[in-house]
């Protein structure tokens, strides 16, 4: 087992991951030694999916917006979960970070004065989302990687998986990593990390997200001992394409298209009058539930699935094409319809985690409920909890928190590594045991296929942690997951080789999903309320008197612990939230 050392290491290579090397490096003056290591190659980090755009007021005196009015939409979005002060910081950075984009060589979609174009988005007062086409992560991912690229401190380790996080105290130290081509597995050290390893959404099938999406980052954290946050809100993104789930953005309804269930009506009207088809997401997904279980929607033969249709025909076939190609492609490629003439089966899917690693407004991983900060240890983007998006995010918000946070993160660390100078050290001892830790998985005789308990996990979330829930239907889930824990206990790796072992690998992701199930069952068990994306059949109502509050989840010696922390509220008073 090797060592190697860093000054900085970056886990995950997304938007907010590639972000902040840029912006370490640029603060100082390229001197600190970055590893970047990704499971994946870069360029199949899951931000190349992100459709729709990012959000930022741009144009503030011609469109008569505001960073307030911003706050204000997000706030409401969030359900008043979100921490105002965070949210403060979010929206009066974004515009500096789409223009950061511009720089860089995003194709940004403009309007014929040049200016950047912007587009209606689901809870935004004012069409205040800047895109791409459809295609705006993987822009903004091209142009990072052709940066980070270009910069000689940064490493990049393609196809790396981080099975251990290694903290001496509150100090973070390493990693434990193994390179997928050789199997060997290393301990890359550094005096500080940021983690940006995106969401779980594969904790469901129906997801519109990468099979990739497995919650690492959030499970290593988890697993050693600090505390994640809000992990019962999920966000269902109310149109993925029935039956595989890919994403059809939401600028399709931003576009102006419709959602029409089997009478051919345009439902929304019943549920968010004023915003129709772009009221917030939980809220349009709930409406579709409703409108599918009250014998409204359609179901798709072979799949079982309910589901309604989204109309983008009047949009015409020019701005289909210039403004929404890829969704076209997408409907014509993968299930034979062509929007321009047909209507598309959605439904909603598990899309963004919201809840995540505990971290304060800088993005600094908490150790404790007293917000102590860990030494030389941030997490950013979706993997991040900095608590932006409360129970329910708004669409393009989590673009410009990748971005806002990569550069506050990157920032940070230059400024960390100047005062802190010294090295950190990792035993040979600890290294042993992590080297163990993989050696021990191989050598198991198991008898529990690890892709039957995988499949079993992922039914059991979709059939009880959905849009709907219900609290039988989540201690069933409960009681589920403890047994499938306990199956995994004896759980075999069957390829024995060393080279791109993709069953290790999938092994590894596999106990990842499973801590973060409980998390999530365990959070939404506690929350006796409907909040956002955590609608409870028998709690109906928001709850502020009881329930206005973060809920904290972590490990113990003795089983799992739950805490709760205030909500910072600076101008925003919670009021009833009406669309
Ligand atoms: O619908 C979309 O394009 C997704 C955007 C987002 O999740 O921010």
């Amino acid at each position: 087992m090797e060592t190697l050392d860093f000054d900085l290491i970056i886990l995950g290579s997304g938007i907010a991951g590639l972000t902040a090397a840029i912006h370490t490096t640029n603060a100082s003056k390229g001197n600190v030694k970055i590893a970047v290591i990704t499971k994946l190659h870069a360029m199949r980090s899951h931000s190349v999916s992100a459709e729709g755009g990012i959000s930022g007021v741009l144009y503030p005196d011609e469109t008569r917006d505001s960073t307030e009015l911003h706050a204000y939409d997000t706030i409401k979005g969030s359900d008043y979960l979100a921490d105002q002060d965070a949210v403060e910081m979010l929206v009066k950075n974004a515009p500096t970070e789409v223009r950061f984009f511009d720089h860089i060589g995003v194709s940004w979609n403009r309007d014929d004065k040049s200016h950047i174009q912007q587009r209606a988005f689901g809870g935004m007062s004012i069409p205040r989302t800047a895109f791409a086409a459809d295609k705006t992560g993987f822009f903004m991912m091209r142009a990072l990687y052709d940066e980070v690229s270009s910069m000689k401190n940064i490493s990049i380790f393609h196809e790396h998986f981080a099975y251990g996080l290694l903290m001496d105290r509150n100090r973070f130290v390493g990693l434990s990593v193994i390179d997928l081509a050789t199997g060997s597995s290393n301990i890359f050290k550094a005096k500080t990390a940021i983690i940006a390893t995106g969401g779980a959404s594969r904790l469901y099938s129906f997801t519109t997200t990468a099979h990739s999406t497995t919650g690492d980052g959030i499970a290593l954290v988890y697993k050693a001992g600090l505390p994640l946050k809000d992990m019962e809100f999920v966000q269902f993104h109310p149109t993925a394409l029935v039956p595989n789930g890919i994403l059809i953005t939401e600028a399709a309804r931003g576009e102006g298209g419709y959602l029409l269930n089997s009478k051919g009506e345009r439902f929304m009207e019943k549920y968010a009058k004023s915003k129709m088809e772009l009221a917030p997401r939980d809220i349009v997904s709930r409406a579709i539930i409703t409108e599918i279980k009250s014998g409204n929607g359609f179901k798709h033969e072979e799949s079982g699935l309910g589901y309604i249709n989204l109309d983008l025909r009047h949009l015409g076939e020019k701005m289909i094409n210039e403004r929404l190609p890829m969704i076209k492609e997408i409907a014509q490629k993968s299930i034979n319809l062509d929007p321009i003439k047909d209507l598309l089966p959605v439904r909603p899917a598990a899309h963004f985690t919201m809840g995540g690693i505990n971290t304060d407004t800088f993005g600094r991983v908490l150790v404790d409920e007293n917000k102590t900060p860990a030494s030389g240890l941030w997490a950013i983007g979706e993997c991040g909890c900095v608590s932006v998006h409360g129970s329910n995010r708004l669409g393009s918000n989590s673009l410009s928190q990748c971005s806002v946070w990569g550069r506050i993160a990157g920032n940070a660390v230059a400024k960390y590594l100047e005062i802190n100078k010294s090295s950190v050290s990792v035993s040979k001892e600890v290294a042993a045991s992590e080297e163990r830790k993989i050696l021990d998985l191989f050598n198991r005789k198991g008898s529990t296929n690890p892709y039957f308990v995988k499949s079993e996990l992922q039914k059991t979330m979709d059939e009880n942690l959905y849009v709907y829930r219900n609290r039988e239907d989540m201690m069933k889930a409960r009681r589920r997951i403890a047994d499938l824990k306990e199956a995994f206990k004896d759980v075999y790796v069957q390829d024995k080789g060393k080279i791109f072992n993709t069953n290790l690998r999938d092994v590894l992701e596999i106990e990842n999903l499973l801590e973060l199930a409980e998390a999530v069952t365990i959070c939404a068990i506690n929350r006796k309320e409907s909040r956002g994306a955590h609608a409870v059949v028998e709690y109906p109502n928001r709850d502020d008197v009881s329930w206005l509050k973060h809920t904290i989840i972590y490990r113990t010696a003795r089983g799992t612990g739950i805490s709760y922390a205030p909500v910072k509220i600076t101008n925003w008073k919670p009021e009833p939230r009406v669309y």
